[in-house]
């Protein structure tokens, strides 16, 4: 096997404080966005959700955060995926964001509801139709026979719908209401900084100071 315990980096981009940062964890969340996008990163919007249904067993994958508004952090998916089955069990959910070439990481744990359809719905009509067509066909997360039937079904929906057609219930828009946040920016020696903000009341957040 690969040896990876000598793999080193040191971090010494940034640094981050209670001070430095903004007491809204929302704006303080869109500022570092922004640098994001800035910094031309790969995937900026590409964010880790982890869900855990009554099971127990947690379960993370990829999504891309579409939108941020007062109300929370909005992507899309297939409300019948396995995602979305954990989702009804237990709406508590998780989400990391990490940007390497920044040294950042952040973490927010909230709760998840649907958003609004007619959000969705103009989401969806701005996708390319191809797009559209593979989210219209794909049972997400339920066994396929064959590469094959995939590429069957999206050809038979195509003749079908050679124009337009509408969202699919199925498909629709999430939304987490934040109730935690976490910035973390590497440091030198190991010695990072972490800015954590709690949901107190209503709209008051607490802000803190976490040991690396
Ligand atoms: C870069 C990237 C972006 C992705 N974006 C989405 C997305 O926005 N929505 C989505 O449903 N799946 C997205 N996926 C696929 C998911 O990671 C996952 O495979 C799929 O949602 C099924 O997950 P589930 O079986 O846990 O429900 C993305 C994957 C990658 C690697």
């Amino acid at each position: 096997m690969t040896d990876l315990r000598y793999i080193r980096e040191e971090y010494r981009k940034d640094e981050l404080s209670k001070a430095k940062a903004d007491q809204d964890p929302i704006r303080q969340f869109d500022n570092w966005m922004k640098e994001a996008l800035e910094a031309q990163l790969l995937h900026p919007t590409a964010m880790t959700l982890s869900t855990c249904g009554k099971d127990r067993r947690p379960s993370s994958r990829i999504v891309l955060l579409k939108d941020i508004d007062e109300k929370g952090f909005v992507f899309y998916t297939n409300y019948l995926s396995r995602k979305g089955r954990e989702i009804i069990e237990n709406p508590f959910a998780a989400l990391l964001f990490f940007w390497n070439e920044l040294e950042r990481q952040v973490r927010i744990e909230g709760s998840i509801e649907k958003a609004e359809a007619d959000q969705a719905d103009v989401y969806f009509a701005s996708r390319p139709l191809k797009s559209r067509i593979s989210a219209a066909i794909s049972e997400q997360s339920s066994e396929v026979p064959s590469r094959k039937y995939l590429e069957n079904r999206f050809q038979e929906f195509r003749d079908l719908h050679p124009v337009d057609f509408e969202r699919p219930e199925f498909w629709g828009a999430y939304r987490l209401i934040p109730a935690y946040f976490e910035f973390w920016q590497g440091r030198e020696d190991r010695l990072h900084d972490r800015i954590a903000y709690e949901l107190k009341n209503q709209d008051a957040w607490s802000m803190k100071r976490l040991a690396p």
